[in-house]
């Protein structure tokens, strides 16, 4: 993550932004007429925020489905590493093939579980050899027992999370933070896939750490506005590009869609794709909790699915994953230039606002989201709030978005 602007410059003492009515000599309401927007005065503007939302918390959302690791990262009996939602993970592939994810802390003593053997049934602690199952977390054998030993070993259990192969992924469905097994009433749903539409493509996997908390990391997913000022190239858009957006938005379960509609005309590569097909293009967009952005172009025959999630890692850590298919020429990899070469450009521009960002975020957390270019950023708060209040009351969740709607912005 080298980059080359000098942090330094900007860790001196914040200049305090002074609230409107710190001056006791006049009276506040004096204010009230030429009352102003300070960024830190209030948490969130708009109209109607639950009381609750008072910033970019990012709180994590558990019982999802995340990805953890690239599939090319585990070779035959290989243990490997990853963090989700602070907690470390062990993962592999058992003798069958079949991935597993544990916890990564021994129920003895907390040592890493993944300094141990993998024997392509159970993983062995390296520390004193205690034996746990890689699906369950069970303990199968704890080595300084004597054989009339009373401890019943199979009742204790390293913490262990439904683990899944899919779209070159290892995910982990992350059920609580100690990895306890869910009531077997609680069905785990299926991993997330990626849509696809016929039955050859090409596939392609790029990645990112963002130094942000997941919030930010999400919202920065879908924010409309930032396009033409971080994104400026000759073969996307400029700031002299920016014109009148209107788009129409509906809900879907866990989330919302941008609904199908012609591609944005004022970047090259959907040009490109016209000119290529001679179809004109849709695009759609959904974004899914917890954290997963779709876009579909579709062109006559020709597709092109991605999903871009943004993965909470730590508190002030997420990876951004994004795999893309597509059967638009498979045999002239125009496509493949675009997202390799492209696509990593256009990636490290976000990353690079996020480190600045950060630089700001020290001392003030607050945001204000403005209109209906923010207004998607909204929606998800409002989804999570609503997410986290059924999940506490067990109750259907309210879905923030009523119905299609139209938002209209400038990018
Ligand atoms: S710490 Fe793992 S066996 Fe003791
Ligand atoms: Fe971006």
């Amino acid at each position: 993550m080298g980059h080359s602007f000098d942090s330094s410059r900007y860790e001196r003492t914040p200049r305090r932004i002074r609230a409107p009515f710190a001056s006791t000599r006049v009276p506040a309401h004096r204010f009230a007429a030429a009352a102003r927007m300070y960024y830190d005065s209030r948490p969130l503007m708009n109209e109607g925020t639950p009381a609750k939302l008072t910033g970019a918390s990012g709180e994590m959302l558990w019982g999802f489905w995340y990805p953890a690791l690239r599939s090319s990262e585990i070779h035959g009996r290989k243990l490997a590493r990853a963090t989700l939602l602070d907690v470390p993970l062990v993962l592999g592939r058992d003798a069958a093939g079949k991935p597993f994810a544990l916890r990564d802390i021994c129920p003895h003593r907390a040592f890493p579980l993944s300094f141990g053997q993998f024997d392509g049934e159970s993983v062995e602690c390296a520390y004193h050899g205690w034996q746990f199952d890689a699906h369950t977390g069970q303990c199968r054998h704890i080595p300084s027992l004597t054989a009339d030993s009373k401890l019943k070993c199979e009742r204790i259990y390293a913490g262990s999370f439904p683990c899944a192969e899919r779209d070159g992924y290892l995910w982990a469905f992350m059920t609580n933070p100690e990895g306890r097994a869910l009531p077997a009433t609680d069905a785990v749903p299926p991993a997330p896939e990626l849509p696809t539409f016929s039955s050859h493509y090409k596939i392609a996997h790029l990645a990112a750490d963002l130094p942000c908390n997941v919030d930010h990391g999400i919202i920065g997913l879908m924010d409309p506005a930032h396009g033409p000022f971080v994104h400026q190239a000759w073969w996307w858009r400029t700031r002299r590009s920016i014109r009148d957006k209107a788009k129409q938005f509906e809900p879907i379960p866990n989330g919302f869609r941008m609904s199908p509609h012609a591609p944005s005309v004022n970047s090259a590569p959907y040009k490109l794709l016209k000119f290529i097909t001679g179809e004109p293009a849709t695009t759609t967009i959904d974004f899914v909790l917890p954290n997963q952005r779709f876009e579909q172009i579709r062109a006559g025959k020709y597709w092109l699915s991605s999903r871009t999630t943004v993965t909470p890692i730590r508190r002030d850590l997420c990876r951004l994953d994004f795999v893309a298919a597509w059967n638009i020429l498979p045999w002239f990899p125009i496509v493949s230039f675009i997202i390799h070469v492209l696509g990593p450009r256009f990636i490290r521009q976000d990353t690079t606002v996020i480190e600045k960002q950060g630089l700001g975020l020290k001392y003030e957390d607050r945001m204000m989201l403005v209109d209906d270019a923010d207004r998607q950023a909204r929606w998800y708060f409002e989804l999570k709030a609503a997410h986290l209040e059924s999940q506490r009351t067990g109750q259907p969740m309210r879905h923030p978005v009523a119905g299609p709607v139209t938002l209209r912005w400038r990018s």
